[in-house]
């Protein structure tokens, strides 16, 4: 099925050079033709020593491109309209020779001539044995790209195939293919500083146990992900969670709902966004024990102190920012959504049922405003969260919501 995101990525150049992670390109090159995405491969020399163009151009549907002097292209500069015509340039691998060239700007191939010769994204997935990518040379050329504004993917950790384990594997083709899906949302939110709250809180007891809650995380991960997709600045304060950061996020790690209450009271004053997407504790043990407490025979009652209620903080600020809260209900969604709401002085909350939400792939959620309730429909979380995202956009720039 083709996505949104691919509507607007018609047409990519895939470049391979020189390393065994080639192999991987033919896998992507099949995912981006799933997507309806034109792929021309372009090769260097060295990459054709590693793949058959014949394999990628039977993947393709196109022929391979390998040569800056093919004399039978029309009017001698053909090769260069690839990169005029096309909406992405994808480097993968890019090895760490091709990212020196590319640091250099150098245009000594058909690739790198490419490369230079574009006004669309580029992006690359570096893949390198670990001391090639950790070399301070190599990461002077990476900090160089980044600077101009080059996509860098990965690369990944793991396995090499020079039998060593470290940084350098190229990232997997559907990790590529997300990578640039997301660079191809539209720009909502460039320019705004979004701060979010997201995963469950863990309030200790004791030294080894504590008071914590079902939330993977997920939407609050997503969320923070295509705001970074949409062009913000964006700052998540994240409870416990082994998700992985999404890219061009600053993550701020947290355990209690004091500690994200503090984080986010020192920093949210300079934010043009607030998503609250958190399962914060609304109690905490009124005190923690400083050794493990031991069993007995006996009954055991821990007295609670109620936590600082952290979006009706931020919402009650003199000037606030754009606040979003998130509601998991079990019963009467709306009603208890909408008092919330109100109750927390918030213009957009987002309501699901809990049992729909925790720890599921999809989402269905609920939007409420002051103009009313607009159901969305069930959808893959990082789907709805750009689509929250294109509301949050439109409300902060003045224009009506949902409809
Ligand atoms: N929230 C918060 N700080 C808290 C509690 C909740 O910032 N101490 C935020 C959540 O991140 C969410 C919204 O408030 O965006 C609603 O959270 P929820 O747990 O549903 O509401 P509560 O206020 O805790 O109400 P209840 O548990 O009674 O439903």
């Amino acid at each position: 099925m083709t996505t949104p995101a691919a509507r607007r990525l018609s047409r990519v150049v895939l470049g391979l050079t020189g390393g065994i992670a080639a192999y991987k390109a033919a896998d992507l090159t099949r995912l981006l033709v799933k997507e309806g995405i034109a792929v021309d491969v372009v090769m260097t020399a060295a990459a054709i020593q590693f793949i058959a163009p014949m394999t990628m151009q039977a993947l393709s549907g196109h022929p391979v491109l390998t040569d800056l002097w093919d004399s039978g292209a029309a009017n001698a500069m053909g090769h260069i309209d690839l990169s005029r015509h096309a909406d992405a340039i994808v480097v993968a691998p890019a090895s760490a020779d091709f990212i020196a060239k590319l640091a250099h700007g150098h245009a000594d191939d058909l690739l790198s001539t490419l490369c230079l010769a574009r006004d669309c994204p580029l992006l690359i997935a570096p893949a390198m044995n670990r001391q090639m990518w950790t070399h301070v040379a190599t990461q002077r050329n990476v900090a160089r790209l980044l600077a101009d504004g080059v996509a860098i993917l990965g690369p990944g950790r793991g396995d090499q195939a020079c039998g060593e384990v470290g940084d350098g594997r190229m990232l997997e083709p559907e990790e590529i293919l997300a990578a640039l899906l997301g660079s191809a949302q539209p720009k909502l939110l460039a320019g705004k500083r979004v701060m979010l709250t997201a995963g469950p809180t863990f309030e200790a007891i004791d030294p080894v146990r504590g008071l914590t809650n079902r939330s993977s995380g997920r939407m609050g991960f997503a969320l923070a992900q295509a705001c970074a997709e949409a062009g913000a600045e964006v700052i998540l304060v994240a409870g416990p969670t082994a998700l992985a950061t999404p890219a061009g996020v600053s993550r701020i790690d947290v355990i209690s709902a004091a500690d994200m209450a503090a984080i986010v009271d020192a920093s949210v004053a300079e934010c043009d966004v607030f998503i609250a997407v958190a399962a914060v504790a609304d109690y905490a043990p009124a005190e923690t024990n400083a050794s493990k407490l031991k069993k007995s025979d006996r009954a055991l009652t821990l007295s609670l102190k109620p936590t600082i209620d952290i979006l009706a903080t931020v919402a009650g600020r003199r000037d606030p920012p754009f606040c979003v809260g998130f509601a998991a209900e079990t019963n009467d969604v709306n009603e208890n959504a909408e008092a919330k709401r109100r109750r927390k002085k918030v213009p957009l909350l987002i309501a699901n049922r809990a049992h729909d939400a925790l720890g599921k792939d999809e989402n269905q959620v609920t939007m409420l405003d002051d103009a009313g309730t607009h159901p969305l429909p069930r959808m893959e979380k990082l789907e709805l969260a750009r689509r929250l995202v294109a509301e949050i956009a439109q409300r902060i720039s003045g224009k009506s919501g949902s409809d």
